[in-house]
């Protein structure tokens, strides 16, 4: 077991990415506090976590707000005794024109999306600095490595994850802790699943993007965060690894030999 006797919190790990990743971590031996505005998917995930062998404890906590951040690592300590892992994971999307988005709309884009892992960062390195060791894994995204239409608000908090990543890493890399991203391509969670649904026709055109010729698996994000919070990342800090299908290694320019996908 990779994890055995580690703690850690996932915040938004009611669903998609956040729960592949609190089952695969529970699975490697860590006790997990599963994070989500949404009790019921918290309580299930960590339910299930039990079920399997697992220990879990769920935490009902909107971390936009900072007392529920402050009050979410005092929970992990509480029941778990200390804090390895902290997994920055939730997030509120808007879509929209940069020129129309609310600036209600951006704000709290920001809130949830970048202040909060950054709050959260905080909170957990008073508890991790003292043990002098700490993983902390922050889910970027492709969009903060470029820009799409109609995500603006995505595009800038993801951008603000990955370097804050970054100044966490350097700041903290002689006092033991460790700080990564993970930057997912298109992944195949319950708001994408929805959306493909309403507009199948943009489903199709996903995939032909990818040079994998498909969109990824919660899991397959999952097993990144796993390397990436193990022991067998022990040199491995400030980094944003890349778990796309390829999609980010194509500029994005059509074929000058006429080759496509199935050269
Ligand atoms: N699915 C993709 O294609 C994809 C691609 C790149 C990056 N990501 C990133 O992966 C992460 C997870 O996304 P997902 O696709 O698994 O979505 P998801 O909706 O399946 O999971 C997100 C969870 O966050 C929770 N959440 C939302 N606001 C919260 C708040 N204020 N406090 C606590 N919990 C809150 C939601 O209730 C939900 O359970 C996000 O950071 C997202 O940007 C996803």
């Amino acid at each position: 077991m990779r994890l055995k006797d580690k703690v850690a919190l996932i915040s938004g790990s009611g669903s998609g990415i956040g729960e592949a990743t609190a089952k695969r971590l529970a699975a490697e031996g860590a006790s997990v506090v599963v994070v989500d505005l949404n009790q019921d998917g918290a309580t299930r995930v960590a339910e299930e976590i039990r079920n399997a062998g697992g220990k879990a404890e769920a935490l009902h906590a909107n971390v936009g707000n900072p007392p529920e951040i402050e009050n979410m690592i005092k929970f992990a300590v509480e029941k778990f005794g200390r804090l390895d892992i902290l997994h920055n994971n939730a997030i509120r999307l808007y879509t929209g024109r940069v020129g129309e988005m609310t600036l209600e709309q951006w704000r709290k884009s920001i809130d949830i999306g970048l202040t909060a892992y950054w709050y959260a960062t905080r909170c957990a390195l008073a508890v991790m600095v003292p043990q002098r060791k700490g993983a902390i894994v922050n889910t970027g995204s492709v969009s903060g490595l470029a820009g799409d239409y109609g995500l603006g608000a995505y595009n800038a908090i993801k951008a603000g994850v990955i370097n804050v990543t970054r100044a966490t890493a350097i700041e903290y890399a002689r006092k033991g802790i460790r700080c990564n991203a993970v930057c997912p391509g298109i992944i195949l969670t319950p708001p994408i699943l929805k959306s493909r649904r309403a507009l199948p026709e943009i489903a199709q055109k996903s995939e032909q993007t990818v040079p994998m010729g498909r969109c990824g698996e919660p899991i397959e994000i999952a097993n990144v965060v796993l390397f990436l919070v193990s022991d067998e990342a022990s040199y491995v800090t400030g980094t944003c690894i890349v778990a796309d299908g390829g999609l980010m290694a194509h500029t994005g320019m059509p074929s000058v030999a006429g080759g496509g996908p199935d050269w």
